[in-house]
Order: structure tokens, then C-alpha cells, then sequence
């Protein structure tokens, strides 16, 4: 089967090198290498996340630490701010867990204002605060550093980013902004298979877990932090260590392209989608809203995105339809991980040809 360049928002393409570290031959899960591999990766995700603070690991997609976020950092109620689909799963989380919490749901396609963060914080009501930076089914990128300062007015409440879609791609200086948890996904920007996620988790985020009775097992954030710490950088069950092996090549790879060029490379790659779409359909999300890891396009055009991906199939190209109730009415492109200008420009190219623009 011939392999189709995945312009999809996830899994994302994986670089040949970083596949074949991921065939390392195993080493015990509790062996002194093991130990050594999960503390380097850890001060290179430090390093990239801009954080100080603990890295946890889950052999889970990031689904599973956003359960832990919101489980273990709520005692009293959570309020999750909604711009899409993954927004509306915290809330569905939070129900499932049986954790009290409230939605706050703006009209999809715009974005998070600090003036709404403050109007809900400011009724007490809340004691953990969830925000989607990347909002994968709108493409809505909401804006941190605008965010940041409301919530540092409120120092009780624990605040958890889902940063699945835009860590590695967008700059997240997570201790500046005081992010308290910040969950990602192996398989976006970082450019890894699906199967592994991490978290920054800052000593708020711990003090409020200690006080939190049922925070679950698997997902339990403590446990995941107690087995950093007393059993020296190991994990509570088996690790996924293929993925800790390609982690590790993949954060050497990201160093040396440079934190800065890997940034601008993305914002670059945005910029081009964006204004591509513009000109031959339209963007789904307000512009300033526009997400700089993956861009939703306006079906304006009425075509079948399924014909589009099939034509673009042959050609060896994916690319995704609109998510949900969005499938016919949008499609999406993203510009995320390891690809690169010219990949953007192969697949606008081949679109434009198939499609006559
Ligand atoms: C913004 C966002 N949040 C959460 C998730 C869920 O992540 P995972 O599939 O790794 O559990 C996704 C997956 O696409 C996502 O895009």
C-alpha cells in the first residue's frame, strides 16, 4: 500500500528516523536505562515547554490525562470553556468522572475572550478552569497570553490547556503564562506515532490533587507524579518505551532545527494555507481566530471533499473533511509537525489541479 502523505490534523507524518527508533530493542521497564531514558526526555520537554515544573507520561493517547487534569484538579466544580468538539469532550469527561462542572460554549468558528473567563471566575464558583489552545474540528486557536492575566487573578483555580494539537508547533511558555497542566499528544506536532502523551503539572495542580479523595487510577496524576519521584523517572504501569526511545531522537531533531525556525515554520505554513483558502473557498473561523496548526476551510464551493480526498489519493495526498456536524460543510489541512513549505505547496497544487481553481 502506498503510503499517502498525511495532510490530516493527526496522526501526523513521522520523519524515517524517528520510525525506526521507535524499532529500538526493549529494555526493562524498571532498569536503570530506562530510568535515564524518561529523565533526558523529560529535560527536553522541559526545555521545549518551557516549564520547570514535573513532566508526566501516560501510555494513553492525551484523552487520558485530560481525565487526569480535570479529575484530580477539581474539588469543588470545573468550568470548561468550549470553541469545539474537543472543548465539548473536557465536559464530557467531567461527566463521566461524575466531576461536577460547567460549559461554557462560544458560537464555533470565534474564540475564548478573557472578559468571559473573568465574568465565570469571578462567581467563586470554580476551582479548575479548561481551555482547547487548538481546537482541531473548527481550526479556532485561542489566544494564551490574552488569557493569561485573568487567570492570574485567580490563584485558586487550576488552569489546564489542551495543547494536543499545538505543542512542538506553537510557542507555549507554560510557566510565564502559568499554566498549571498543559496535556499534549504524541501524534500532531511532535511528529510521533499515536500512543503516548505528556503533561507539565505545577505544584498548584499537586496540592489540589492531594485534596481531591477519588481521583481514579490509571489517570491518577499523583501516582503518575509519586513514581517520578520516588522510583527515579519511572511510570506507575509499562511504559510505551518505543515511544520514550523516539521521543527522545524526535526532541533532537526539534533542537536542532531550532525552537525558533520550528515555530516560524509552522507560522509560515499557516500563513500560506490561510491565505490560499481565502482566495479560492473562504476560512471557517474568524480570522484572528485562525489556528496556526491546522486551517478549517468553508466548503464554499459545494464540492465533495469525499471525491476530492479520493482523487487526491491517487496522487498520494490526504487530507481531512470537516469534523462532525462540519463533515460536508468544511474541510481541513493541516500544517503540523514535520512537514514542510514544500508539502503545503504539493498538496495546494495538486488541489488546484484537480479541482480546476
Ligand atoms: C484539540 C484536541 N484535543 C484532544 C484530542 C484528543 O487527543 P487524543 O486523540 O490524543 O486522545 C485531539 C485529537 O485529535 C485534539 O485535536
Amino acid at each position: 500500500m502506498p503510503h499517502k502523505k498525511l495532510f490530516i490534523p493527526g496522526p501526523t507524518e513521522v520523519h524515517p528516523d524517528v520510525l525506526k527508533a521507535m524499532a529500538t530493542p526493549m529494555i526493562g521497564h524498571r532498569s536503570g536505562d530506562y530510568t535515564e531514558l524518561q529523565k533526558r526526555v523529560t529535560e527536553k520537554v522541559q526545555k521545549l515547554a518551557q516549564t520547570a515544573n514535573p513532566i508526566l507520561f501516560s501510555a494513553s493517547s492525551g484523552s487520558g490525562l485530560m481525565e487526569g487534569a480535570i479529575r484530580c484538579c477539581t474539588a469543588k466544580k470545573a468550568i470548561v470553556f468550549s470553541v469545539g468538539t474537543f472543548g465539548n469532550r473536557w465536559y464530557e469527561i467531567a461527566q463521566g468522572n461524575g466531576v461536577p462542572a460547567d460549559k461554557h460554549e462560544v458560537e464555533w468558528g470565534t474564540g475564548i475572550t478573557p472578559e468571559m473567563i473573568d465574568q465565570r471566575l469571578s462567581t467563586g464558583q470554580y476551582d479548575c478552569a479548561t481551555v482547547t489552545h487548538s481546537e482541531t474540528s473548527t481550526g479556532v486557536m485561542n489566544h494564551l497570553a490574552e488569557l493569561a492575566p485573568v487567570f492570574r487573578k485567580y490563584p485558586d483555580v487550576v488552569w489546564c490547556v489542551d495543547a494536543v494539537s499545538s505543542f512542538a508547533g506553537v510557542n507555549i511558555e507554560v510557566d510565564s503564562l502559568g499554566i498549571d497542566v498543559m496535556v499534549t499528544s504524541s501524534q500532531k506536532c511532535l511528529g510521533l506515532p499515536p500512543g503516548l502523551s505528556l503533561a507539565t503539572f505545577s505544584s498548584k495542580a499537586e496540592k489540589r490533587a492531594e485534596g481531591v479523595k477519588n481521583r481514579g487510577s490509571y489517570f491518577d496524576l499523583l501516582q503518575l507524579l509519586k513514581f517520578i519521584r520516588e522510583k527515579n523517572f519511572q511510570y506507575p504501569s509499562t511504559m510505551s518505551i518505543s515511544h520514550m526511545f523516539a521521543l527522545d531522537l524526535q526532541m533532537d531533531r526539534i533542537a536542532r532545527e531550532g525552537l525558533d525556525n520550528r515555530f516560524k515554520r509552522h507560522d509560515a505554513m499557516a500563513r500560506r494555507v490561510q491565505d490560499w483558502a481565502k482566495k479560492h473557498f473562504a476560512l471557517y473561523p474568524a480570522e484572528r481566530y485562525a489556528s496556526t496548526t491546522v486551517t478549517c476551510i468553508k466548503n464554499t464551493r459545494g464540492i465533495s471533499v469525499a471525491e476530492l480526498n479520493k482523487e487526491l489519493a491517487k496522487r498520494n495526498l490526504t487530507l481531512s473533511n470537516g469534523y462532525g456536524k462540519l463533515k460536508e460543510l468544511t474541510f481541513r489541512i493541516a500544517h503540523m509537525g514535520d512537514l514542510q513549505m514544500s508539502d503545503i505547496d504539493e498538496l495546494l497544487a495538486a488541489i488546484e489541479g484537480i479541482l480546476k481553481l
